[in-house]
Formats: C-alpha cells, sequence, structure tokens
C-alpha cells in the first residue's frame, strides 16, 4: 500500500476500506461458481461502486433497463440553463441529450438481466450542425468525462446554487461534442456483471468503437461530419487506442465508416518509458526539488525503464511490478514538495480529490436532475477505484507504438500540455512526441518553437509540421480548459480547420 499509492490519473481518491456492511441481499444464482463469502463482499464492495446496482435497484429500472429496449436510448434534455448561449439557434431548438447505450461484447449481454450500459452526454453544437463532431474522453483510469463537461469544456457550468450558466468557451461552440462515462463502471456506465471490467486498451477501444457505432446510426446526419477524439490524462492511454481501433474498422469495413480526422492528447500519459524520465527534471527546473534530490532519484530510473521495457505490450506481473517501481520516482518528488496540488504545482492539494469538485455530485444527485437524464436511483460515481485498479496492468503500456500508422494516414495528433501541470508534464509529452519515429520525425523535431497567441496574447508555444503538433500552454495545470477556457477552445478551432498558427509571431520561442 506504502509504495503503490493510487494516484488517479485525473483525481487523488484514496480507495475506501472495503470493510463495508457485508449483511447484504442473498447471492444471485447466477454466481454460482464463487465462494459465496468472497461474492458477498466483492457485491458489496461493488455495490457501492456502482458497477452492480443493488438487487432491489433492479426494479427502479429507467427505460435503458428494459431489455426490449433498443440498443440505445436517448432523451432530450430540457435544462434550464442561466445567461446567454451566444447562439444564433433558440435554445428550445439546441439539441442537448443523454444517452445510455448497451455495450454489445459484454458477459452481461448474454443474459438477460439489466446488462452493460454506457452513459453519454451529447450536446449539438451551438454553431453549426455542420461542425465537427468531438468525443471527450476523460482519464483516471475511472474518473467519469461529467468533470470535464461541468469543469472545463462543457456547454455550461454549476453555480453555487445548483444553477446552470452557459460556459462561453464550452466547446460545443464550434463541435458538436460527445462526453461519454468509460470504460464500464465509470460515472454512470455499469454493468450486472461483475467481467465486464476492462482490463486493458484491447477491451475499452472495443467498447468505444461499438458505442460510436451505434451512435451514429441514431444520428446518422453526423456521420458526413469530420470526426475528432479529443481527452486528457489517462485518456493518453485510451485515444490512441480508439484512433487505431476506428482505423482498423474503417480499414475492414466492419460498420459504418468514422471519418476521424485527428485526435488530441491534453496533459496525456502516453509513452510512460520517457514520461517517468521526465518527472525529476521537470521537478528540478521548477524548483519542486533540488539537485542533490535529483541525483538521487534518477537512480532509481534505469529500475523502473527495464521494468517497462519487460512490461512491454502484453506484460502482467510486470507492469504491476514497473508501475510499483516507477511511481516510487513520483513519491519521492512528492514527499519533498509537501502539499503541492500535482496537477497544477502553483497549488496547494486542498482536501483528499486536491480540487473540490463537490458540486458536480451534488448536482448529479438530485432528483430533478436524475429524472432528466434518466439513470434512476444509480449512483453516480466521479472517481471509480474498482476501475481503476482493473486497469493496473495497463498503466505502463506504450500507446505511442500505433501513432506513427496514423499519422502515415494523415490522420492529425495534437499533444498539448499546461505548463504546471507535474503528474503529466509537458517535458515527458514534448520528448515522446519529439523522439516518435515518422516520416516527418526529423523535420518535427528540429522545428522550432512559434508562439501561439490569441487576441494579439501569447497563449502558449507551438510547434508544428505536417499532420503533428505539440502546445505548451502557459498559466494553466492538468485541466487546461479549466485553467484556460478561452485559448483551449481557440485551440481546437484552430486545429480542427488546420491553422493552429493562424495567428503566430515569427520570432522563434526559446524552450528549455
Ligand atoms: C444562482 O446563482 C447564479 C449565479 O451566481 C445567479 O445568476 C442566479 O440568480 C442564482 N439563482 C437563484 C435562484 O438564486
Ligand atoms: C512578436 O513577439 C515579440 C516578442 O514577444 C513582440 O515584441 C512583437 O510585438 C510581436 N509581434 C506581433 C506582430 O505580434
Amino acid at each position: 500500500m506504502e509504495s503503490h499509492r493510487p494516484f488517479f490519473l485525473f483525481l487523488l481518491l484514496l480507495l475506501p476500506s472495503s470493510s463495508s456492511s457485508s449483511s447484504s441481499s442473498a447471492t444471485p444464482n447466477r454466481h454460482r461458481a464463487y465462494p459465496r463469502h468472497l461474492l458477498w463482499s466483492a457485491e458489496s464492495l461493488i455495490r457501492d461502486l456502482n458497477l452492480l446496482p443493488g438487487i432491489q435497484e433492479l426494479g427502479v429500472g429507467t427505460e435503458a433497463d428494459d431489455p426490449s429496449s433498443p440498443g440505445l436510448v436517448e432523451r432530450r434534455l430540457d435544462l434550464r440553463i442561466l445567461g446567454q448561449s451566444g447562439s444564433e439557434i433558440p435554445v428550445e431548438q439546441l439539441g442537448h441529450h443523454a444517452g445510455y447505450y448497451r455495450l454489445e461484447h459484454t458477459h452481461a449481454a448474454k443474459h438477460l438481466l439489466v446488462g452493460c450500459r454506457m452513459f453519454y452526454f451529447f450536446f449539438e453544437s451551438r454553431g453549426r450542425s455542420s461542425d465537427p463532431v468531438v468525443i471527450w474522453l476523460t482519464g483516471g483510469p475511472g474518473c467519469s468525462s461529467e468533470l470535464a463537461l461541468f469543469y472545463e469544456n462543457g456547454p455550461f457550468k454549476i453555480a453555487d446554487n445548483m444553477s446552470l450558466i452557459w460556459n462561453d468557451y464550452g466547446w460545443d461552440k464550434v463541435s458538436n461534442i460527445i462526453f461519454v462515462d468509460q470504460p464500464t463502471g465509470t460515472g454512470f456506465s455499469y454493468s450486472t456483471d461483475l467481467r465486464d471490467l476492462r482490463y486493458g486498451e484491447k477491451g475499452v477501444s472495443d467498447d468505444l468503437y461499438d458505442f460510436l457505432q451505434a451512435f451514429f446510426k441514431e444520428h446518422p446526419g453526423f456521420l458526413k461530419n469530420d470526426f475528432y477524439i479529443t481527452g486528457e490524462s489517462y485518456a493518453g492511454h485510451y485515444i490512441p487506442a480508439a484512433a487505431e481501433r476506428i482505423r482498423r474498422g474503417n480499414k475492414e469495413k466492419q460498420g459504418l465508416l468514422l471519418n476521424l480526422k485527428g485526435f488530441a492528447i491534453g496533459n496525456g500519459l502516453t509513452d510512460p518509458a520517457i514520461q517517468y524520465g521526465a518527472y525529476a527534471d521537470y521537478a528540478l527546473e521548477m524548483g519542486i526539488i533540488g539537485q542533490r534530490a535529483h541525483n538521487s532519484i534518477t537512480r532509481i530510473y534505469p529500475v523502473c525503464q527495464l521494468g517497462i521495457k519487460l512490461c512491454g505490450s502484453s506484460g502482467v506481473i510486470s507492469c504491476v511490478a514497473s508501475l510499483i517501481v516507477c511511481n516510487s520516482i513520483f513519491n519521492a518528488i512528492l514527499l519533498l514538495a509537501g502539499d503541492i496540488n500535482y496537477y497544477d504545482i502553483r497549488k496547494k492539494c486542498e482536501g483528499s480529490l486536491c480540487y473540490d469538485f463537490s458540486n458536480m455530485e451534488k448536482f448529479l444527485n438530485q432528483e430533478s436532475v436524475r429524472d432528466a437524464l434518466g439513470v434512476g436511483s444509480r449512483k453516480f460515481v466521479s472517481c471509480s477505484p474498482l476501475v481503476y485498479e482493473a486497469m493496473i496492468t495497463d498503466w505502463m503500456k506504450n500507446l505511442e507504438v500505433g501513432i506513427p500508422t496514423l499519422l502515415e494516414d494523415d490522420v492529425k495528433l495534437l499533444v498539448y500540455a499546461g505548463e504546471y501541470d507535474l503528474i503529466c508534464n509537458w517535458l515527458g509529452n514534448l520528448r515522446w512526441v519529439n523522439s516518435m519515429e515518422w516520416s516527418g520525425s526529423q523535420i518535427f523535431t528540429k522545428a522550432p518553437f512559434i508562439q501561439f497567441a490569441v487576441r494579439g496574447k501569447e497563449a502558449g508555444i507551438l510547434k508544428t509540421h505536417g499532420p503533428l503538433s505539440f502546445l505548451k500552454v502557459h498559466d494553466a495545470g492538468h485541466m487546461v480548459p479549466m485553467d484556460q477556457p478561452e485559448t483551449a477552445l481557440e485551440m481546437l478551432k484552430r486545429w480542427m480547420k488546420g491553422n493552429l498558427n493562424e495567428e503566430w509571431n515569427i520570432t522563434a520561442v526559446a524552450v528549455m
């Protein structure tokens, strides 16, 4: 427990001691194969964590729970939002939706129980319906995309009095945007079968692919729009995996052709071997640790690097071992850093979550909101420790390996990072992007940084060549759209249009 601190690549959440009441209801027959006491405690733990709704809750059914309901059940939302939408489209005509998709390739799908459902929000663009379709994935692993919806780039924010207020910099201003709770067990997504937990990127990306197929069947009018995958943090794993999965699906004509144009990773974890090597350097450069600490912490790195190599693309035990070793680098830095917020080193870590996101849970647990969303009495879990634990052998996998093929296919990649984030810092991200081998790598690596300006002011520094771009965002931590909403929206808009360097300054900028 000591050496493996369960920090979410998005949120620190202390694992609840799993000694919660085991006085739960009778064991259902379907689980006969397992020892009963194990099953009981597992079930009560899981019920707490949302994966398995309690038996008594099955009756509370939402329309999505009906086995005869279609695979995708979506409802239109009519949320009261204060302020100006800033759109020419009348508010009542702006399409806001929430839905549940019944995942097909799951154990739960095989019995006629509630099944395995993926929850999502879909907001049609405040601009034009021809705007690109964007999907956002929050990391964790196990953290809900509603964190981004309400605190970063969604159409609205939650006021302290639980009113919703239009977000002037919501990404729905320039895109039709989907926020999905995944993997199974995250947010409002759930399964009745424990075996539907996902342990790696194959399962995660297959589910996402199935979801997107169902989504576009429901919304065929958007199929011709450009399509982009975006997200943050541990989604540095999910995003490249999803892009690869879609590329394969398209090549093999497995379903509807998805018009994938690009993918963007914000403060992500993509290539752990390189990124874990950057922690000490970043911490030294930012004055979090001194030279002596740097020297001693750097000595751990070769072991971490070797562990990651042994983990490779298919390891199990070695992946957990390398995670423990590599995280000792991070933990050593934290020990010296005191109570800093490792998502934003300018701040202190307040409470166990480092940020206060309590309004979101308050909002989502209101009766009227639950009714509107169609989630019944299902518990909302902002970050699921169970999903996190399930993905433990996935953590050290290198997701950079599939990216060059996508670049050669001219699928764009934007890697961006807020400069004050420690946990997925810009330095580690720049290093893996620079060392990636593809046909344009020599030019990209040598390319100078140029200013990324928003309304005439330098908002970051940018490096770009062909389909690949890297942006270091000023005055931002881990959650760039929360800290720099206008810059983040400009970034998305320009990147999708293919002119990230539209407003730039010829002066090359020195870095490092
Ligand atoms: C709730 O807060 C918002 C923003 O501060 C304010 O505009 C609104 O009037 C408040 N609503 C009520 C009912 O107090
Ligand atoms: C370019 O950047 C330099 C240095 O930051 C600044 O002095 C100059 O005004 C900028 N030029 C334009 C056209 O923005």
